[in-house]
């Protein structure tokens, strides 16, 4: 379902190219439920804005949903990334003007679709996450936790083919951490819907199916077949 050759990713400064990513290969297959876990500065989110097809790699190959990423345009890829992909951050990154239910409804507004139609199914998100009884509040009038909950139904809403999570946990106290996390195992589980987290916290990692390391833009266990070969 999305697979990564020999991604390469470096950055020119002055004279120099920093190399972040060194020839990372990742395959993910529907259903999963991945963890791509390392410490700061090890090139996660680089990583994860390649995958969400918000960076370009230096080099290398990105096949999604069968098609090569790699030669998109960006208007194309826009439009391919609004389809396919759905993101949850660290700091929920909500439109704070408008409702729960707004935004909900955003990624689907760009899609065309008719108003009534737009409000059945973010309202449908929402209560799969269990907040129905909170359609009319706005971020401020919510909590952390609420605030992912309504971030991960915006994630969701568009039935994107990969919902990647940076650090979805990290502004959360260890409660509500453990809350949101079981939010995603049971969506994953349920729902069938296809998430990679990227953490620095082993307690998430170890709570997905599959998991990987990054260290000094190095990943270890991306590839399907390996593990399957152990
Ligand atoms: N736009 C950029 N220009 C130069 N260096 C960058 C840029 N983005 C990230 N880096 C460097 O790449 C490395 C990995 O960064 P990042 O992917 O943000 O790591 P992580 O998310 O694991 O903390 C860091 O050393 C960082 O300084
Ligand atoms: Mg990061």
């Amino acid at each position: 379902m999305l697979r990564l050759v020999d991604i390469q990713k470096s950055f020119r400064l002055g004279t120099l190219d920093v190399e972040v990513l060194c020839g990372v290969n990742l395959e993910v297959a529907a259903g999963d439920l991945l963890s791509i876990m390392g410490p700061s500065g090890s090139g996660k989110s680089t990583l994860m804005n390649i995958i969400g097809l918000l960076g370009r790699p230096t080099a290398g190959s990105y096949f999604l949903d069968g098609r090569d990423v790699s030669s998109m345009k960006d208007r194309e890829l826009s439009a391919f990334r609004n389809m396919h992909i759905g993101f949850v951050f660290q700091s929920f990154n909500l439109l704070d003007h408008l409702t729960a239910l707004e935004n909900v409804a955003v990624p689907l507004v760009y899609r065309g679709l008719g108003r009534g139609e737009i409000r059945r199914r973010a309202r449908a998100m929402l209560e799969k996450v269990g907040m129905e009884d909170r359609l009319g509040h706005k971020p401020d009038q919510l909590s952390g936790g609420q605030k992912q909950r309504v971030a991960i139904a915006r994630a969701l809403v568009g039935e994107p083919a990969v919902v990647l999570a940076d650090e979805p946990t990290g502004a959360l106290d260890s409660d509500t951490a453990e809350e949101v996390m079981q939010l995603l195992i049971r969506l994953n589980r349920e729902e069938r819907n296809t998430i990679v987290i990227i953490t620095h916290d082993p307690l998430i990692a170890r709570q997905c199916t599959r998991q990987t390391l990054i260290r000094d833009g190095l990943l270890l266990g991306g590839l399907r077949q390996a593990e399957a070969a152990e």
